[in-house]
């Protein structure tokens, strides 16, 4: 059976910062954040954004009636949840309204969670041939004003569609994963932002890649010649790129060492305007490679690693769909270039802005009409989510 990717959205928030602003600001040389990190901008989320929302939208973009009649379970992957108890998947099911007879839950593991909410879907779809299941990944990635990880924040959401005979991507059965209990990278409930050992953290990245890949290429007699891309994990894009020279093998070709680093740079297009979403940022650099890269065909193997701090990785693979471009609805790249720039104060302004509840527990919104989802209000402690029309 071929259980894979059929469809695959993205969604934003509609604000965007300008890292050489950003260096500016703080002081930094901005060839730091360009060359020593290869980040250009990213998105800012307002109070009225968040995973449902963003997740709500990436969904949106993909879906049709006869999907949402056809969804049987809805995953959010996250670690910016909104509630300790209630599910965003729940509210994301709601906003879509997707047929009830379905389950609707989150997964957390940092970074990590969407790859494993991919392989539950294909376990469903596998007992389930004619059902389909929706795996989102959405995060808001917030370290904090002037923090090393400052210049690594973003937001966004990507949605993708699992079922049988996939138009996108059809997963291999190769998975190899690896779990190392690690204090990189955590956020306790009683912080709004991380903790972060950060070159420890970029060790460990790099280290769970290469132990990861020398277990993948054993276990399933592989090696990089087998593949035409390599996905990453992307905190920022130059960690990436530290981790496809780590795996380069030199013995290969100079044309297909060549071909890797040219489909590496269209897999980070996205990310570089993007920032860090977290969850979604492997699956961002999938999409960005498929509507970039122009050497990409049908049957080319595409290898991607996904690490989330704590620390669990996983590399596994898929395999392109013939017709798969026609599967693809946009490329992204204007999408970005059409948010709403910001000055340092107003992104530090609308970033950090936090819902001011009160006796009641309640607050309301305004100015997002530029959403497809909003957080429209908080009444008594309950967040209250509208489609806004347009
Ligand atoms: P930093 O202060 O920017 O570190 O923090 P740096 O001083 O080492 O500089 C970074 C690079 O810029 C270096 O290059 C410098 O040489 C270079 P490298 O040595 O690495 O090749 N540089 C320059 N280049 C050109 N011109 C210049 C210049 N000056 C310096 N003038 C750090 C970097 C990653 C620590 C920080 O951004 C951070 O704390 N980020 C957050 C943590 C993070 O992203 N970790 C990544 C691995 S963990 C992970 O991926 C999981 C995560 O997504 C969370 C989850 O799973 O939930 C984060």
């Amino acid at each position: 059976m071929n259980i894979g990717i059929d469809k695959i959205g993205f969604a934003t928030a509609n604000y965007v910062l300008k890292l050489a602003d950003l260096a500016e600001a703080r002081n930094i040389a901005p060839e730091k954040l360009s060359k020593g990190l290869l980040v250009k901008e990213f998105s800012v989320a307002p109070v009225t954004e968040d995973i449902v929302t963003m997740g709500a939208s990436a969904a949106a973009a993909i879906l049709t009636e006869e999907d949402k009649n056809e969804i049987y379970m809805v995953i959010v992957a996250s670690e910016s949840g909104i509630d300790q108890s209630k599910a965003s998947a729940v509210f994301v099911h709601g906003l879509l309204r997707i047929q009830p007879f379905a389950r609707s839950f989150e997964m957390k593991e940092a970074c990590y969670s969407a790859t494993a909410a991919l392989d539950y879907a294909k376990l469903h779809v596998e007992k389930r041939p004619s059902s389909k299941v929706l795996v989102i990944a959405s995060d808001i990635a917030k370290y904090g004003i002037e923090t090393p990880g400052e210049p690594t924040q973003g937001a966004g959401a990507v949605a993708m569609l699992i079922t049988n005979n996939p138009r996108i991507l059809i997963f291999n059965e190769d998975n190899v994963a690896q779990t190392r209990d690690i204090m990189d990278f955590w956020r306790p409930n009683y912080s709004t932002t991380p903790f972060v050992n950060g070159l420890y953290s970029t060790q460990q990245y790099l280290d769970s890649l290469e132990t990861t890949w020398i277990e993948y290429q054993k276990r399933n007699q592989v090696s990089l010649k087998n593949f035409a891309a390599v996905c990453f994990h992307l905190p920022y894009p130059k960690l990436a790129l530290k981790g496809l020279k780590k795996i380069m093998d030199k013995s290969l070709p100079i044309e297909q060492q060549e071909q890797l680093q040219a489909n590496f740079e269209q897999s980070i297009l996205y990310s570089q305007k993007v920032g860090n979403i977290y969850t979604g940022s492997l699956f961002l650099g999938l999409l960005s490679l498929l509507e970039n890269s122009s050497t990409l065909k049908t049957g080319d193997r595409i290898a991607l690693f996904s690490y989330g701090s704590g620390a669990v990785s996983e590399i596994f693979s898929g395999q392109l769909v013939a017709g798969f471009k026609q599967q693809l609805q946009t490329n992204h790249l204007e999408i970005l270039n059409n948010r709403t720039l910001l000055s340092i104060p107003d992104y530090e302004k609308l970033f950090f802005e936090e819902a001011n509840l009160d006796k009641n527990g309640s607050a309301s919104f305004t100015n997002y009409e530029n959403q497809d989802f909003a957080l429209a209000e908080i009444v008594e402690h309950q967040r209250r989510y509208i489609k806004v029309e347009k």
